[in-house]
């Protein structure tokens, strides 16, 4: 394990991942162009590293390479690369090259989350409880009287909800038998103890950016030093993402390919195949975080689980009820080999026995209707999904939000990279959006916000309207606070 260090220095200096000529001119080429040229190049390029799309500390390509694979002139080139010295986003040293940073980047401390009621809350990603929920705790009441005799503890989880967890994976077309079921409380605790079991000392983790910021802190607190790959709602850039293996062989990737969090980005088939093989060419655990995978709101059909293209145990798969009954129900689990589920179990005991009873009674019985439940999700989600677009068509035409096929956030980019003040700016006006910067690894993404839309139809247009005040205000007094985190 490598607990000891906490959060290490992300900034080692003289960048430690190279992109190549050809691969840094593609991700540039779909920059608008403008003239000089010179500063087209150098704006592209900080905008990629803005984005987390070209992560901080990456070593950029010798000029002549990137000038060849332009087609421009050296010359242009070391214009663009002294434009981006000059505004800090370049650090150079002799014999060394030239990699990326940014002025201010980075905080160490976990993002705390903490839910409020004094405001619209667009910032937690939460729906409320499914209709049943309160049927199902009777009927979990009715069913304790077969558990009270016992002794109550269940250190892998219900036996019965075992059972439903991998039923449920074989009806999405992955074979599961229970005793690879782990049932934790919630995902979050999935997460924290897949990594603490995964990550051995030195080890670098792989992260999408934007990432789920949580999963971001469990992993840095472990000690680990993150790397990253960019996503975007059209998803990953797949030869970024198989170079990153490839150059990194990094012990342990995070990942989130069912709707992800926050872009909403869907991983196909194909692409899932291709994250397996690398993962084991690079022999890379994999986790994959499906909470949100159950939250389709459009119809088609859905790729299988990412497991499902593991030859040899390298995919964990955490996956939640939260989302799709009841955040209330601490229910989560993992699910992996039986093996790795009594590695797990060791681990959790250090501080967690295990999980309660009822909230397990409750969840098993609410899992048999899984599939009326997730159609009555999908249409809530997609009525929401649709009411806060069309409010932000309306009242902020400029911004350009993501069109996300499920989960329960869309993905805006701001025409400025105001998304920290202006989340402050909301917060006046009663409403709590959350910023960019809280989903990058270093304080990347301010020009992107992620609105959840988990609140009724009404509540998320006098929203939309508050936002489009607190952005004037942000635009006439751009500040940029630091260190204010929304979750
Ligand atoms: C991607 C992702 N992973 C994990 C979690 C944590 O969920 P849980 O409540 O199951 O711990 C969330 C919750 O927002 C999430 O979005």
């Amino acid at each position: 394990m490598a607990k000891q260090n906490g959060h290490r220095a992300e900034r080692s200096g003289g960048g430690t991942r190279r992109i190549n000529g050809r691969l840094l001119a593609r991700l540039i080429g779909e920059a608008p162009v403008e003239r000089p040229y010179y500063l087209a190049i150098a704006r592209s390029v900080s905008g990629l590293v803005l984005d987390g799309r070209v992560p901080t500390n990456t070593r950029l390509p010798a000029e002549r390479d990137l000038a060849a694979a332009l087609g421009v002139s050296r010359n242009t080139v070391t214009a663009a690369y002294a434009w981006l010295r000059d505004n800090r986003f370049l650090e150079s040293r002799q014999g060394a090259g030239s990699w990326t940073v940014l002025p201010d980047s980075g905080t160490s401390e976990p993002s705390p989350f903490i839910p409020t009621a004094e405001h619209i809350d667009l910032g937690v990603a939460a729906p409320p409880a499914v209709e049943g929920l309160r049927a199902a705790a009777f009927q979990a009441a009715e069913r304790l009287s077969a558990h009270v005799g016992g002794l109550g503890y269940y250190p892998y989880g219900l036996p019965e909800l075992r059972h439903a967890i991998a039923r449920r994976y074989v009806e999405r077309g992955l074979p599961t038998t229970p005793e690879q079921i782990f049932v934790t409380n919630g995902s979050q605790q999935g997460v924290a103890l897949a990594v603490d079991m995964l990550l051995q000392s030195g080890d670098e983790v792989l992260v999408e950016s934007p990432t789920y910021p949580h999963a971001l802190d469990a992993i840095r607190q472990a000690g680990a030093r993150v790397r990253t790959v960019g996503v975007t709602p059209q998803g990953w850039d797949m030869e970024y993402l198989v170079d990153a293996f490839r150059q990194w062989k990094p012990g342990l990737a995070y990942l989130i390919p069912d709707f992800q969090n926050p872009t909403g980005a869907l991983m196909d088939d194909d692409e899932r195949r291709i994250l397996v093989r690398e993962a084991r060419r690079a022999g890379t655990h994999l986790i994959i975080d499906e909470s949100v995978a159950e939250l389709a709101i459009d119809s088609g059909d859905l790729p299988a689980p990412v497991a499902a293209h593991d030859t040899d145990g390298r995919v964990l798969t955490v996956g939640s009820v939260a989302k799709l009954l009841w955040g209330g129900l601490r229910v989560g689990w993992v699910r992996t080999t039986p093996p790795m589920v009594a590695r797990l179990m060791a681990i959790r005991q250090r501080f967690d026995l295990a999980g309660a009873v009822m909230d397990q009674l409750t969840a098993t019985h609410l899992l048999a209707d899984v599939l009326r439940i997730r159609a009555e999700r999908s249409r809530q989600l997609r009525r929401n999904r649709d009411v806060l677009l069309r409010a932000l068509r309306e009242r902020l035409p400029d911004w350009r939000p993501s069109v996300p096929g499920g989960g329960l956030v869309l993905w805006t980019t701001l025409p400025h990279p105001v998304a920290s003040a202006l989340a402050t700016a909301s917060v006046r006006h009663g409403v709590h959006p959350a910023a960019g910067p809280v989903f990058g690894a270093d304080g990347t993404l301010e020009r992107y916000l992620r609105l959840a839309y988990t609140q009724p139809p009404d509540v998320l247009t006098d929203a939309v309207e508050r936002l489009a005040t607190a952005y004037t205000e942000t635009l006439v007094h751009p500040v940029q606070p630091r260190g204010q985190l929304y979750v």
